[in-house]
């Protein structure tokens, strides 16, 4: 028989010789040796192989090559299907099991939380207020009486006459005051509701964290030196910061702080308008009215100040529209 004859005897058997040994590791093993073992038909052709002359060894020295391979994969099939058969199992214990996902905090949460141990860390305690107040609360304890311009400040949810949806957490302040001799230190993180039109940079409702210091002989550079403390703690060493006097009825004076981002990102851009400062507190000495309306003495002095969240989180987290924090999408979330 010439080397290719053999060839071709074996391409025809092997594939049912090897089928039929199925549920036969025995036979199996057989015809493994008697194919692919060292002195079997495989090897037997490259023996043939050595004494054919030189212009026809490529040719044979390929189909050999291929033969052999065809019948490693012949075996390969059989045995990984056997050795499932064999335990008896009907799956393969040792594949990976299926993921599964695990919950991630909102962007907003992380904010609030970090933002919230800083002040924890020296000292500050956190005081929950109510989402839903009365006009008391919201306006007139903060010196901000019905028709006054700066009610028009803020637009403001009613749920009826007198109930309403807090524009912001300086609301909590009335309420800790009322119930809280001095001195107090305290921060209020919460939600805050402005019917506001909704868009990129703004939505009907947001994150804040109030503070309030009240003590006696509280100065302005108390103030800056725990707000420049708070940047430096969060955003890191070297951040800038910059104060701008401002307008508020509850605090006298009154500013805004800004912290600067630069302008890397498209959203630095956009979130800072093409600036790189971001405004991201209003803040200032308790205004006197206030303390009157709680029964403070009028000897105490005190900061207060607000900050934005949402604001924070875009800059940090390089969120490009405010909304994506609201709309609940998993493929959003799951980015944090
Ligand atoms: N309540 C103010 C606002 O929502 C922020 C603020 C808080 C300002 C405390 C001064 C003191 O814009």
């Amino acid at each position: 028989m010439s080397a290719s004859e053999k060839i071709e005897n074996i391409q025809k058997t092997y594939k049912s010789e090897i089928g039929s040994a199925t549920n036969n590791p025995e036979k199996l093993k057989e015809l493994y040796i008697k194919f692919l073992g060292r002195k079997g038909l495989v090897a037997d052709l490259y023996s043939e192989l050595a004494l054919l002359p030189n212009d026809q060894k490529p040719i044979f020295g390929q189909k050999i090559n291929k033969l052999k391979i065809d019948i490693q994969n012949a075996f390969d099939k059989v045995e990984v299907s056997e050795s499932g058969k064999d335990k008896n199992i009907g799956f393969d214990y040792s594949l990976p099991g299926n993921d599964f996902f695990q919950g991630s905090i909102h962007p907003i949460t992380k904010v609030l939380d970090d933002i919230s141990n800083i002040f924890k860390s020296i000292g500050f305690s956190i005081f929950s207020g109510n989402e839903i107040e009365d006009e008391f609360y919201n306006f007139e304890a903060l010196n901000i009486p019905k028709y006054h311009p700066a009610r028009d400040m803020q637009d403001t949810y009613y749920l009826n006459a007198n109930k309403l949806l807090r524009t912001h957490t300086s609301a909590s302040q009335i309420h800790f005051m009322e119930n809280n001799k001095p001195p107090v230190k305290i921060i209020s993180p919460g939600r805050v509701y402005r019917n506001e039109d909704i868009s990129v940079r703004s939505y009907c409702l947001f994150h804040q964290i109030e503070g309030l210091y009240v003590d006696k002989n509280v100065s302005f550079a108390d103030l800056k030196g725990v707000m420049e403390f708070f940047s430096k703690k969060y955003f890191g060493e070297d951040v800038k910061v910059r104060f701008r006097p401002s307008y508020f009825p509850f605090t006298e004076p009154s500013a805004e702080m800004d912290i600067y981002w630069g302008l890397e990102s498209e959203s630095d851009y956009r979130i800072t308008k093409g600036t790189g400062w971001l405004e991201i507190l209003g803040c200032g000495m308790v205004d006197p009215e206030v303390f009157k309306s709680v029964n403070y003495d009028s000897s105490l002095t005190g900061y207060a100040f607000g900050i934005g969240i949402e604001r924070i989180a875009m800059l940090k987290y390089g969120i490009t529209d405010i909304r994506l924090l609201y709309e609940g999408d998993i493929r959003f979330l799951r980015q944090f």
